[in-house]
């Protein structure tokens, strides 16, 4: 009954096509997949058999297995979703422009050029790194001076070809307040009608680098902020405590890591305190 069903799908998909799956996710991104995930496994690598003119999903686990790295890389990006906006999760915003951002300032006052440093850990196509510099563009008034980088890094490179370019179609920047898209967007002419462009200003300041949370990193830091939002909800519990511990250690002390409104710390670390919501700060 079982295999008559499977036998009616576009592909064949197997039990132990998902086992196989499921077992390289977790060794190649730490990513989990619990066996309630396997349609939706089927449903996204679909698109992927189809233009490999694959039948069944044995002959695309066969693909993977030769070690092709190619293929390694699209098959973690189709079980990944890229969903993103900008300042979404606004609150996130409003307390780097409220609380972070002034304390830093503050601090720097006397220093001839401030350095300051965030991370968009997993920023997908760049809207929330994007969000980030402007924040800091309107907060601080000198930034001029400054020395302020944000690095924006992600697993998949074709959304990282999207996120630095900075063109939007017009209704992924509509959520944006007139006031920000007045200032920080131009609206793309010809080819480029119905888009939006995020202005060199914001877009100086983002570097965009392809960076795996599960693997070795080239930088040592350290940050003011990390923001690492709506990236660990595939990952198992062991690789989400090693992911904290690494970005404690890069962390400056009292720098602060923003987590998606779903992902909590809770049990997993105490080298961070709540200091508002899904907003920690290092302790240690
Ligand atoms: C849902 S998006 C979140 C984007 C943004 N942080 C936000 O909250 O709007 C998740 C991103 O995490 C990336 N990602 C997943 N696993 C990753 C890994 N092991 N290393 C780096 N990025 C990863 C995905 O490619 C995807 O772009």
């Amino acid at each position: 009954m079982h295999v008559e069903m499977e036998n009616n799908r576009e592909f064949l998909y197997t039990e132990k096509d998902f086992k196989y799956l499921a077992q390289l996710a977790g060794t190649r991104a730490g990513i989990s997949l619990s066996s309630s995930k396997r349609e939706l496994i089927y449903g996204r690598l679909a698109r992927r058999l189809r233009e490999l003119g694959f039948k069944s999903y044995k002959q695309y686990c066969d693909r993977l297995k030769d070690g092709d790295e190619e293929e390694l890389t699209n098959f973690i990006n189709a079980i990944t979703t890229n969903v993103t906006s900008f300042f979404r999760e606004n609150h996130h915003f409003e307390f780097l422009e409220q609380n972070l951002l002034p304390e830093l300032i503050n601090n720097q006052d006397d220093v001839k050029q401030p350095r300051l440093r965030l991370w968009s850990a997993g920023c997908s196509s760049g809207e929330e790194p994007f969000s980030m510099a402007m924040v800091l563009q309107e907060s601080i008034p000198d930034i001029k001076r400054w020395d302020a980088k944000i690095l924006a890094s992600d697993l998949d490179l074709n959304i990282l070809d999207i996120a630095s370019r900075g063109i939007y179609p017009l209704q992924r920047i509509q959520g944006v307040s007139l006031v920000r898209r007045k200032r920080w967007f131009s609206l793309g002419t010809g080819n480029n009608e119905g888009t939006g462009r995020v202005g060199n200003d914001i877009r100086q300041m983002v570097t965009f680098r392809q960076l795996n949370l599960t693997a070795d990193w080239p930088m040592r830091g350290s940050f003011d902020a990390i923001f690492c939002r709506n990236v660990t909800i595939y990952f198992d519990k062991p690789t989400r405590i090693r992911l904290l511990n690494r970005f404690a250690n890069l962390l400056s002390d009292d720098g602060h890591l923003f987590v998606g409104h779903s992902e909590s710390l809770f049990g997993l670390t105490d080298r961070f305190r709540s200091v508002g919501r899904t907003i920690h700060q290092k302790v240690c």
